[in-house]
C-alpha cells in the first residue's frame, strides 16, 4: 500500500513514523505547506518521499491522509475523492458545512472512494455507531478544559451549552470530537454540547452520554496532550495510526 500524508504536524509525523514500521506500507508520500516540515519527517523514515502537492502522486497512491486544518481539508478532500482515491480525514470539523459534506459524500460514492473518519480523541463512539441503528433519544458531549492563558475565568464555568453546530470552529479543542459524535449520532443540530472551562483542569476531558432503544451509555476520556502540539490529544493521533492499521490489515475487531 502507498499512502500520502498531507500535513506533517503532530498527527502526520506520528502517523508517518508508525506507517514506516508497517510491512503493508511500501511508500509514504509527504506533503506540507511548509516543505521543510515534510523534509524533516522524511529524514527519519525509510519509505518517505517528499512531494510538492497532493495531486503529484494521486495516480500512484492508495490512500490520502488529511492532517492539516479545516480550511485546507475542504480544498484537499474533493480533489482526492474525485480521482477515486480513499481518504482519511482528521479535520472532521470541516464536515459541519452541509453543502460541502453532501457534495463530498456524493462524489465519493460516484467515484467509489472511501472516506475514513477515525474515532479521534474520544472513547465510546463504537457504541454510538451501533446504537444509531435504532431509535436514538439523546446524545450529549461534555468537554472540560483549562481556559486559555490570560482568560478571565477564575472558577469552573460552563461557557457553552447548545447544539454541536455552533461549537465547530468556535472551540477548537472540542471541534473534532463534536463533529465526529454528530456525524455518528443525531447530527449537528440535535447533538448537545456543553463546554466547561476549569482553571484546575490539567488535561482535556471529553464525556459522551447517549440514550435510545438500546439503553444508556456514557464514556469519559481523559486526554493527555500530544507533545508536539498540546491542542491535539495523544489519543487523536493514535486513532489515525489505528485506522491505518485497520484499513491495510483488514482488521476490524471492535468496529
Ligand atoms: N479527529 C480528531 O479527533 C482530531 C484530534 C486531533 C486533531 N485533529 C485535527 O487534525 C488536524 C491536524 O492536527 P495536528 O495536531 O497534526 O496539526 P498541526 O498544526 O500540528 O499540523 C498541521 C500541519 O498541516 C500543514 N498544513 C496546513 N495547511 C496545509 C496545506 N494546505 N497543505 C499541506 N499542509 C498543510 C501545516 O504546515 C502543519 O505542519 C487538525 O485539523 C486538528 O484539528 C483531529
Amino acid at each position: 500500500m502507498r499512502i500520502t500524508i498531507v500535513g506533517c504536524g503532530s498527527i502526520g509525523s506520528r502517523l508517518a513514523k508508525a506507517a514506516d514500521e508497517m510491512e503493508e506500507v511500501k511508500r509514504i508520500y509527504l506533503v506540507d505547506l511548509r516543505k521543510e516540515k515534510a523534509e524533516e519527517v522524511a529524514e527519519g523514515l525509510k519509505k518517505g518521499i517528499v512531494v510538492d502537492s497532493v495531486d503529484e502522486e494521486l495516480y500512484h497512491t492508495d490512500m490520502v491522509v488529511e492532517a492539516t486544518n479545516q480550511e485546507a481539508s475542504k480544498k484537499i478532500a474533493p480533489r482526492v475523492v474525485n480521482r477515486g482515491v480513499d481518504i482519511m480525514l482528521m479535520s472532521v470539523g470541516a464536515l459541519v458545512d452541509d453543502d460541502y459534506r453532501n457534495a463530498l459524500m456524493q462524489a465519493a460514492s460516484e467515484h467509489e472512494s472511501k472516506i475514513y473518519i477515525p474515532a479521534g480523541a474520544l472513547c465510546g463512539v463504537d457504541g454510538l455507531r451501533s446504537a444509531s441503528n435504532d431509535r436514538l433519544d439523546s446524545v450529549e458531549l461534555i468537554s472540560t478544559m483549562r481556559p486559555i492563558d490570560g482568560s478571565r475565568i477564575h472558577g469552573k464555568t460552563t461557557v457553552y451549552s447548545g447544539p454541536a453546530r455552533d461549537v465547530i470552529g468556535r472551540y477548537p479543542r472540542s471541534t473534532n470530537v463534536a463533529a465526529t459524535v454528530s456525524l455518528l449520532g443525531l447530527g449537528f443540530d440535535k447533538t448537545k454540547v456543553t463546554i466547561i472551562m476549569d482553571p484546575e483542569a490539567k488535561i482535556n476531558i471529553h464525556e459522551i452520554h447517549y440514550s435510545g432503544a438500546f439503553g444508556k451509555a456514557c464514556a469519559k476520556t481523559e486526554n493527555n496532550p500530544e507533545l508536539e502540539n498540546p491542542t491535539t490529544s495523544h489519543l487523536g493521533a493514535l486513532s489515525a495510526v489505528a485506522t491505518l492499521k485497520r484499513v491495510c490489515r483488514n482488521e476490524w475487531t471492535g468496529i
